[in-house]
């Protein structure tokens, strides 16, 4: 059985009082409920909150990884403006979104910056999630499919299948069109999504890693939406993203992904 997983990409928002207090009241309300034993749970702060969140999530007790929204795959050297996986590492970062679709679409990433990025991140020992999805044109041009393999095969290039049989390695199928619009794939299309991109890791890696590997649904999920997504028996967690700056939505949407069924 796969633990389900529920990230919060803040992206850029919070700031440095409002990421704390965002921290304490979920971190104890998930604690309360020990809802951070039955699901995995990160949060992703801007960069220069990760400090003092870290230093929240400490204090709470509660089982919550700590994750960044990017990392240059570079170790250091002369790139104004990146962050490196080692200063993450040395921030108490676990896990680091790559491929994240306002990255590829507002910020020019590229395919082979992404698989640099993915690849980077998981030889360095941590947690890697790799988002995923087609635009609307794309959707409406019915290439979901074929998007969804080129930016898998593409983002995994020369990942080692360890990584996928370990879990280290989770998907974010996260539908463009879906993002921050009130429009959720409806639980039928996040299935049918999730279900062709494991059948494409078992194609790529084997039953073993296809079993393993945890894909999580991003765009627009909410506490309203997430049960019956979770539902699904493709659908491993979410990413959210704006239900995320509400610690009471985003406690009731690791508790849906908890009890799936309730
Ligand atoms: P929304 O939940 O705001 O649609 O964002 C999803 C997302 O992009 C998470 O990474």
């Amino acid at each position: 059985m796969r633990k389900p997983f529920v990230g919060g990409n803040w992206k850029m928002n919070t700031n440095f009082e409002t990421a704390r207090q965002l921290a304490i009241s979920g971190a104890k309300s998930l604690h309360d409920h020990a809802l951070d034993a039955s699901v995995d749970v990160a949060v992703f702060p801007p960069f220069v909150y990760l400090l003092p969140v870290r230093d929240v999530i400490a204090a709470s007790g509660a089982s919550i990884k700590l994750g960044a929204q990017d990392a240059h795959f570079e170790p250091q050297g002369a790139l104004t403006g990146e962050i490196s996986i080692p200063m993450l590492r040395d921030c108490g970062v676990q896990v680091v979104l790559t491929g994240h679709s306002e990255r590829r679409h507002i910020l020019g990433e590229t395919d082979e910056m992404v698989n640099a990025k993915t690849r980077a991140v998981l030889a360095s020992g941590l947690e890697c999630i790799l988002c995923i999805g087609e635009t609307l044109a794309q959707r409406q041009a019915g290439q979901t499919d074929a998007v969804n393999e080129r930016q898998v095969r593409a983002g995994l290039a020369n990942v080692e299948k360890d990584h996928l049989t370990a879990a280290r390695l989770t998907i974010a199928y996260e539908p463009v069109w879906a993002i921050g619009t009130g429009n959720t794939a409806s639980p039928a299309d996040a299935q049918s999504a999730h279900a062709r991109i494991r059948a494409l890791i078992d194609s790529m890696y084997g039953p073993q890693a296809a079993r393993a590997v945890r894909i999580q649904y991003g765009g627009s999920c909410n506490a309203a939406n997430a049960a019956q997504l979770m539902s699904q028996p493709d659908v491993d967690g979410a990413l959210v993203g704006g239900a995320s700056l509400k610690a009471g939505e985003f406690v009731e949407i690791v508790r849906a992904a908890a009890n799936p069924r309730a």
